[in-house]
């Protein structure tokens, strides 16, 4: 059997990819096999762009944000060469055999695991292992660089009072989640926002007005919002700006903020009371790994290799309960996990007085 695995990184970054990269290279080193990285996600094993990830490659990585290999969204079938999209799948397969590898690890998210699907279906090893801020990829429960956003995003809540309450203002912190509400949920819940919108729930300028009208009447001088960047439209009165696309979610975030500047607007208008909007935005990706983040990347790190020596291809590590366990492509694949209506964390929040607008 060869002795060399491949790894990358693709889709968004998100803390904690590194300390994922030396877990696996520290066990396959004690396994005797060499990790080769691809760089810039899937256009690194397409073009052939290699980083040997030797002892010295690893040393220090652990506590810092990015990805040593760089990343990119592009598909291995519509991937950007000569100006035009281009099918590099064939090619992709060629150089994971010059490579002699057994395996290829991708790490990654919704994007991610669809291509490596593509890529197992093509015959080749693959192994995943879950990453996004946004813990929106199906059957494992969360994912690396979660814990970290939410810690983030918690931090920025958390200064946001002092100043809100200061000038009686309505602030919405606009909070990284275009298809999935669990980033700003956690934050929100954890940083005591007053109004939590998230895209599982279409919300009601109205009942949001009404929500923050109540606090004044309390003597509340300020309501946060906790606003997911996907978050469902259903009704402005002042317009989104003529380009936002109110009905299609795309996977850039700075589109998505016309629609919280305008929500800010109308806010103002029903309660009489000034709103500004804070859009965390990328912050929410950089910064050191939470030691939650450190530990989970790990123990998918040793899992992963646990699987390649036992040969179990066509898998995700997955995070169930205090358990990691392999799950097939197929099954995680082009599948989202968005929150549960009845989920503990709405329940909560619902029973401490939030608002969701609906
Ligand atoms: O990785 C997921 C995510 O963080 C989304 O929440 C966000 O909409 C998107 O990435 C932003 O991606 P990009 O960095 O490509 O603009």
């Amino acid at each position: 059997m060869s002795k060399h695995v491949g790894i990358l990184t693709a889709g968004g970054d998100s803390p904690g990819l590194n300390a994922a990269i030396r877990a696996v290279a520290k066990d396959l080193r004690a396994a005797d096999i060499k990790l080769l990285g691809f760089k810039d996600g899937y256009d690194g094993i397409a073009f052939d762009r290699t980083m040997v990830l030797n002892g010295k490659a690893c040393s220090g990585i652990l506590t810092r944000g990015g990805t040593i290999l760089h990343s990119s969204r592009n598909k291995p079938d519509k991937m950007p060469f000569h100006g035009k999209l281009t099918d590099m799948t064939e090619t992709i397969v060629r150089n994971y055999h010059k490579h002699h590898l057994q395996c290829l690890i991708c790490i990654g998210g919704g994007g991610t695991h669809k291509s490596a699907l593509k890529l197992k279906k093509k015959g080749l090893n693959i192994i995943t292992l879950p990453k996004t801020i946004d813990n929106d990829l199906a059957m494992t429960d969360t994912t690396i660089g979660f814990d970290t956003a939410v810690a983030t995003a918690t931090q920025a809540i958390d200064n946001l009072h002092s100043t809100a309450s200061s000038h009686r203002r309505i602030m919405l912190v606009e909070i990284m989640g275009h298809r999935a509400g669990w980033l700003t949920l956690a934050s929100g819940i954890a940083g005591g926002a007053d109004v939590i919108l998230i895209p599982e729930i279409p919300y009601k300028l109205e009942k949001i007005a009404e929500a923050i009208n109540k606090r004044n009447h309390h003597g509340k001088r300020f309501s946060i919002i906790a606003i997911a960047e996907g978050c469902q439209f259903s009704g402005f009165i002042s317009s989104p700006p003529a380009e936002e696309p109110c009905k299609e979610f795309s996977s850039a975030s700075h589109e998505h903020s016309g629609r919280t500047l305008a929500l800010a607007k109308d806010l103002a208008a029903l309660t009489g009371l000034d709103a500004r909007v804070t859009i965390l935005g990328h912050l929410q990706r950089g910064g050191s790994p939470s030691s939650a983040d450190r530990l989970l990347a790990a123990m998918l790190g040793v899992e992963c290799i646990k699987c390649i020596l036992k040969k179990k291809f066509g898998v995700m590590i997955s995070v169930r309960g205090q358990e990691l366990v392999p799950i097939p492509l197929k099954k995680v694949a082009g599948r989202l996990k968005v929150v549960p209506l009845d989920h503990i964390w709405i329940q909560t929040a619902r029973q401490l007085g939030v608002s969701f607008g609906d």
